[in-house]
């Protein structure tokens, strides 16, 4: 009876089964409650799926990188419900596949940047930070200026944000209008758009 643990302990497939078991439990406990909780599968009150224009925009953001330098996560603290507002809820989140959370802050955090700013002041400071902000290091993007949406894929990634992961929109119909709202804009103009959307909806 007293060896027991010093058996499991003398034997790594052993110890590492009940090490995996242990491990388990602790994150079901954790993890499962989220699921079904209200509180995390509820969207706040005014959300709105992203349009095709912000939708593009937001893979403009994932293909640059943004999110190494930005985290889209208000914490709650003082310190920085102070400096960008409301703290972030999950409610704002749950259309958001894959999330952009994010902890690294290298600049600011954008989760309420939407409305901050003009579409003027963000097209600048894309184009070369520092004519805005001098002391900046974050690098231009001035390339996103030239290159026009092509729109190929665009349908069918609202389609698979509606059938795949639930968001609510439209049918195919709709879906099309609004994607034909892109032709002739920029990567530029999406990204701006995806900006200028980001943690609105909460009032
Ligand atoms: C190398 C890190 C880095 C990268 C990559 C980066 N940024 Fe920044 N960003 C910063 C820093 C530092 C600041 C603060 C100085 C400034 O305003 O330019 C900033 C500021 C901003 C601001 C102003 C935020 C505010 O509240 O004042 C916005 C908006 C922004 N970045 C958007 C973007 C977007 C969009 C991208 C991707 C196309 C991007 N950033 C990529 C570092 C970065």
């Amino acid at each position: 009876m007293k060896f027991k643990h010093e058996i499991i302990e003398k034997n790594v497939g052993l110890l590492a089964i009940f090490t995996i078991i242990a491990i388990s439990f602790g994150g079901l406990v954790q993890i499962t409650p989220l699921l079904f909780q209200n509180e995390t599968t509820t969207p706040v009150t005014g959300l709105k799926p992203y349009t095709a224009l912000q939708m593009e925009g937001r893979d403009v953001y994932i293909r640059e990188g943004c999110n190494s330098c930005h985290s889209q996560m208000i914490r709650p603290f003082r310190s920085e419900t102070e400096r960008y507002g409301h703290y972030s809820v999950a409610g704002e989140s749950v259309w958001e596949h894959p999330f952009l959370w994010g902890s690294k802050r290298t600049g600011p955090d954008l989760a309420r940047v939407g409305g901050r700013y003009s579409d003027d002041w963000h097209r600048i400071h894309l184009l070369d930070p520092r004519i805005v902000v001098p002391e900046s290091n974050m690098p231009g993007f001035p390339w996103l200026e030239e290159n026009e949406l092509d729109g190929k894929s665009t349908l069918k990634k609202l389609q698979i944000f509606r059938d795949q992961f639930g968001v609510p929109y439209g049918d195919d119909e709709a879906l099309a209008k609004d994607v034909e709202s892109i032709k002739g804009k920029t990567e530029m103009d999406a990204l701006i758009a995806y900006l200028q959307s980001l943690g609105t909806a909460l009032k």
